[in-house]
C-alpha cells in the first residue's frame, strides 16, 4: 500500500520469510489479490505467536509499508491490556498490517477507528444480506454485533526517537468460530459472523473487504481526518448511548457526545462536565439492539 504523500515507484525488496504453501483453501485466494492502487503484499502463516509480534520484527527488519502478516492460528494472540485473544485455527481472521506513513499529522487513535470502521463495514456485507444485521465499532476500539464482540483491533507504535517509525494495526475476526469453539468464560459476550448467519464465509473475502475499506479511511485520514472521525460516529452505537468508563483515574458515568478530533471519547456527566477520555473500558449501560 503506498503512503499517501510518499514517492516510491517500486516495492522495497524483501525476502518472503513464508510458506504459503501450508495454507488453508478459504485463505489461498488472498495469493491472487492485485489492486492497482493497493500493494498490499502478504504474509501467510499457518501459525505464529501474534500476527502483530511477527510484524512487529519484519518491520524493523525492513518489511515495507502495506506488508500485511495472516496467521490461520496464534499461539499467543494479545488483545489490549495484556488480555490474551483465543485464536483458534481454521475459522478466524487473524492479521497485522505494517504501516510506515512518514510524519502524520493526525493521532494514531485513528488508525484504530479506520481499521474498526474497515472491519465492521467488511463483516457487515456478509452479515446483512444473510441476517439482516450490521457490525458496529465500538469505542475504542471493538467490532460489535448484536451487543457482542466480533473483533477487536491491537495498534502498535514504535517510535524513532519522538517521531512514529513505524505502526502494526493488528486485526482480529471471529468469521467462522461457533459457540463450542468459544471458551465459556467469555461466550456470552462474544460472537462470530457464522453464529450469527449460521453459514460459514471464505475468509479471503473478509480480508479483501477489510483492507480494501481500511485502505480508504486510511488514505482519508492524510487529507481529512475529522472525515473518519464523523463516519466513525455516524455508525457507532458508542455514540449517544449512556456509558460507564472504567478510566486508570477511577469508574465514571455518562453520556458518550462524540469523539475529538483525536478520537478520544467525550463523555458528559451527569453534572454536566465534559471530559475528553484517551483510554477506557466502556461498558453500554442503555439498552441497545446492536
Ligand atoms: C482487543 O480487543 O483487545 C484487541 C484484539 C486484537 C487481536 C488481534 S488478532 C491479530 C493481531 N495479533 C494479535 O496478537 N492481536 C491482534
Amino acid at each position: 500500500m503506498k503512503a499517501p504523500g510518499e514517492k516510491r515507484t517500486s516495492m522495497t525488496p524483501f525476502t518472503d520469510p513464508c510458506s504459503p504453501g501450508l495454507f488453508p483453501e478459504d485463505l489461498q485466494p488472498l495469493a491472487a489479490f492485485r489492486d492497482e492502487s493497493v500493494h498490499y503484499r502478504f504474509c501467510l502463516y499457518d501459525t505464529v505467536g501474534s500476527t502483530n509480534d511477527t510484524a512487529l520484527r519484519l518491520a524493523r527488519e525492513g518489511a515495507p509499508h502495506g506488508t500485511v502478516v495472516i496467521a490461520d492460528s496464534q499461539q499467543d494472540g494479545r488483545g489490549r491490556r495484556g488480555r490474551s485473544w483465543h485464536s483458534p485455527p481454521g475459522v478466524n481472521i487473524y492479521m497485522s498490517i505494517i504501516l510506515k506513513p512518514g510524519e502524520i499529522a493526525f493521532h494514531p487513535s485513528l488508525v484504530t477507528l479506520s481499521a474498526s470502521l474497515a472491519a465492521a463495514e467488511a463483516v457487515s456485507l456478509d452479515l446483512f444480506p444473510r441476517a439482516g444485521t450490521s457490525a458496529w465499532p465500538k469505542w475504542p476500539n471493538d467490532v460489535y454485533c448484536r451487543g457482542r464482540k466480533l473483533g477487536g483491533i491491537l495498534t502498535e507504535a514504535v517510535f524513532a526517537g519522538d517521531r512514529i517509525g513505524f505502526l502494526v494495526t493488528g486485526i482480529g475476526l471471529n468469521v467462522n468460530m461457533q459457540a463450542a469453539d468459544i471458551p465459556e468464560d467469555f461466550r456470552d459476550g462474544t460472537t462470530s459472523v457464522c453464529i450469527e448467519t449460521g453459514e460459514p464465509v471464505e475468509r479471503a473475502r473478509v480480508v479483501r473487504n477489510t483492507l480494501g475499506a481500511f485502505t480508504r479511511y486510511y488514505s482519508l485520514l492524510f487529507s481529512d481526518p475529522s472525515a473518519v472521525v464523523a463516519d466513525w460516529c455516524s455508525v457507532s452505537r458508542t455514540i449517544g448511548s449512556y456509558v460507564k468508563a472504567v478510566t486508570p483515574q477511577g469508574i465514571l458515568y455518562g453520556t458518550a457526545e462524540g469523539l475529538d478530533e483525536n478520537g478520544f471519547l467525550r463523555l458528559r456527566r451527569d453534572d454536566g462536565e465534559e471530559l475528553s477520555l484517551s483510554a477506557a473500558e466502556i461498558v453500554h449501560l442503555r439498552d441497545h439492539d446492536g
